[in-house]
């Protein structure tokens, strides 16, 4: 399915704008600013329209297979190639990782939680705003994933962002972001989620000033819609209700622009004299993309037991191994809990998957106190983990005759790995760390009472 629309043009990327969407999830879309912009019949006509240049982004190789192949066909005003040689950026970002190793992270199987960070003081634009909690693999190899938050007080002035190394799908938290990429511009709020692909040049303005929220990134693959099982034809997140933005220039001279290019963790700047938002028409299925999460349909248990995490997958990045997620982003948004004679705040569990979380707004369900919009929490591979004591024991104290209950004004989510993370040594440092995390669950006490005769071993309590 294809659906053209144009957009209103304006002067500024700062201007407010209504703003234009194609919607549709890894359709095949068209846009064009200017009627006529974009060629017909063919990609790279010998002069295209208006005297565009016609440049390809690949998303996927070449040869991947077609159901997975991922490639747009951008027609500018100036190539993307037009600039002096990359120099490392100086000074250097030193809490960019996107290899994870012994020199650059550890292995920490401790339940981790943070408190929210603090929007720093002096101007920090989202790209020296961005830092790495932790993640696994590494870009160079195209396997692995990193997870960063970001916490900014201002709008990136005179510079793009360019992330070679894999996609980005930012949680806002706090603040909007005002995103003007290669294909157009996306307003996003705290609530929705924006995936930025690998490759695609982009600009972070902060409408509101202070900003904060979350980013997963992958290596070597691409989000895509979880299948839906049993479940059948709808539910969960629908494809038309993923927005990509509709074409949108900018022309005339830009001294010194600043192209910065995150290659191998590692930041680096090219200097041009133009905007990279010079696309003037754009085809193809590579593009950037919105979506609010509360347009997401959840399934649940309506007669008995906690279901699995999974039933709330928003998107998920495969590994070559069916069912088993690079990186799965799963919300818990508001709903009805209505299991009979059933615990219904999530289960304990120990999981070979790795469970990072943030709460975008509200109480998460299996967290009394402690975890707070804006903070985030870390449960690898194995580690127990579950409702703290005052969860369990409120729950249980309600008895088998709780009613039908509505979880209201949250939204919290997991970024959920099938590889182990490395932590990087600031975030373990970090000032938020919550070091009296295990607190939580320590008062939990045995409720265990039995009053048999054969027992073989141990205390027998009467
Ligand atoms: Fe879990």
């Amino acid at each position: 399915m294809e659906k053209q629309q144009t957009c209103k043009l304006d002067s500024s990327s700062n201007a407010p704008a209504e703003l234009d969407y194609q919607s549709g999830f890894g359709n095949h879309f068209s846009s064009e600013a200017i009627p006529g912009a974009l060629p017909q019949g063919q990609n790279n006509p010998l002069v295209c329209p208006f005297g565009l240049y016609a440049e390809q982004i690949s998303g996927t190789s070449f040869t991947a297979p077609r159901k997975f192949n991922q490639r747009s066909w951008l027609y500018r005003i100036k190539p993307s190639v037009t600039h002096e040689p990359f120099k490392t950026r100086v000074p250097t970002h030193k809490k960019l990782v996107s290899e994870f190793n012994q020199n650059t992270s550890s292995a920490n199987p401790t339940q981790l939680r943070w408190k929210p960070e603090e929007i720093p003081d002096s101007p920090t634009d989202f790209i020296d705003g961005l830092y790495t909690i932790c993640g696994a693999g590494s870009s160079f190899l195209r396997h692995g994933f990193a997870i960063h938050m970001y916490a900014a007080n201002k709008s990136m002035e005179n510079c793009a962002f360019c992330n070679a190394d894999g996609d980005f799908l930012i949680v806002p938290q706090n603040g909007r972001l005002w995103i003007t990429t290669e294909c157009g511009r996306l307003h996003v709020s705290p609530g929705e989620i924006v995936v930025l692909p690998q490759g695609f040049r982009f600009s972070v303005d902060l409408p509101d000033g202070p900003s904060r929220g979350y980013v997963a990134e992958v290596f070597g693959t691409h989000f895509q819609l979880p299948d839906l099982g049993p479940i059948g034809a709808n539910g969960l997140a629908a494809s038309r209700d993923f927005l990509v933005p509709t074409a949108w220039f900018e022309d005339g001279i830009h001294p010194g622009y600043t192209v910065v290019q995150k290659f191998g963790g590692e930041l680096f700047t090219a200097r041009q004299d133009f905007s990279p938002f010079n696309v003037v028409a754009w085809h193809g299925n590579y593009a950037p993309y919105k979506y609010d999460l509360n347009k997401f349909c959840p399934f649940n248990s309506v007669l008995i037991d906690h279901g699995d995490p999974s039933v709330n997958t928003v998107l998920t990045a495969p590994t070559e191994k069916p069912g088993v997620a690079l990186l799965d982003f799963v919300i818990f948004p508001p709903r009805w809990l209505v299991a009979e004679h059933t615990f219904r705040p999530p289960y304990y569990h120990r999981n070979c998957m790795s469970e990072f979380m943030g709460l975008i707004y509200g109480k998460y369900e299996a967290k009394a106190d402690g975890f707070l919009p804006g903070g985030a929490s870390l449960h690898s591979c194995m580690t127990p983990h579950g409702p703290d004591t005052n969860t369990f024991e409120t729950t249980v104290g309600r008895g088998t005759d709780a009613g039908p209950f509505k979880i209201t004004d949250t939204m919290a989510f997991m970024f959920e790995s099938s590889l182990i993370p490395r932590v990087c040594p600031w975030a373990l440092e970090s000032p938020h760390m919550d070091h009296n995390y295990y607190q939580c669950w320590i008062g939990l006490k045995s409720h265990f009472s039995y009053e048999g005769s054969d027992c073989c071993s141990g205390e027998m309590q009467s």
